[in-house]
């Protein structure tokens, strides 16, 4: 029976021993619709600690979904989201960059709860806001299963991408 798990945001550090899980679990559950040029780029951003901190330090945001009973000392980390806000033409676009869960935690609810958090989040900043803020997410088109978690979770066509490869989801707050 798996313990319950808490969710974690860092936002302008985060222990290196997570951002160690964050890169393990990148390498370990990366999607295979996604292109070998684009695997590339992704993992050269996320091969080790401090590729994470660099994020980080560029913005972005970690959502952590990590053991709150402390049952598995070793990799506490069951899966996490990246997110960052982009301010565009009259408005604020939450982003999920990416969300990824460790195989043995799917379908027991990790992702809702992170993505969850990240909702949360997201309207906490837009109340703050003058200008109208979205969530948005992109997702590739080969990725069916990601796609249908996105449309269960509430989101909406928005636009093709630009390398025509993907599409971006959006969803009211
Ligand atoms: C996509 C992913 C994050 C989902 O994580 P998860 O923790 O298993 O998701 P949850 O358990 O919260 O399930 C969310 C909902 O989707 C459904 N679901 C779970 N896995 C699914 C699958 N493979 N296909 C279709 N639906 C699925 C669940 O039944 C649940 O629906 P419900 O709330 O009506 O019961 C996980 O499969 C993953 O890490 N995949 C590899 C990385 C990836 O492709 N990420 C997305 C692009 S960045």
């Amino acid at each position: 029976m798996l313990g319950a798990a808490e969710i974690l945001c860092h936002e302008d550090s985060i222990p290196d021993e997570t951002a160690l899980e964050i890169v393990d679990i990148f390498h370990s559950n990366y999607p295979p619709s996604h292109t070998e040029e684009e695997r590339s780029n992704d993992f050269l951003k996320r091969s080790n600690v401090e590729g994470i901190q660099t994020i980080l330090s560029e913005g972005r945001r970690y959502f952590v979904a990590r053991e709150s009973s402390g049952s598995n000392l070793l990799l506490p980390v069951r899966g996490f989201i990246e997110a960052r806000s982009v301010e565009v033409d009259g408005g604020v676009l939450e982003q999920l960059a990416w969300i990824m869960v460790r195989e043995a935690y799917r379908s027991t609810g990790v992702a809702t709860l992170l993505h969850d958090a990240f909702i949360e989040d997201a309207k906490q900043k837009a109340a703050g806001r003058v200008l109208p803020t979205l969530a948005q997410l992109g997702v590739n088109k080969d990725n069916k299963d990601a796609y249908s978690i996105y449309k269960k979770w509430g989101y909406k066509y928005h636009q093709e991408s630009a390398n025509g490869e993907s599409v971006l989801l959006k969803k009211d707050l």
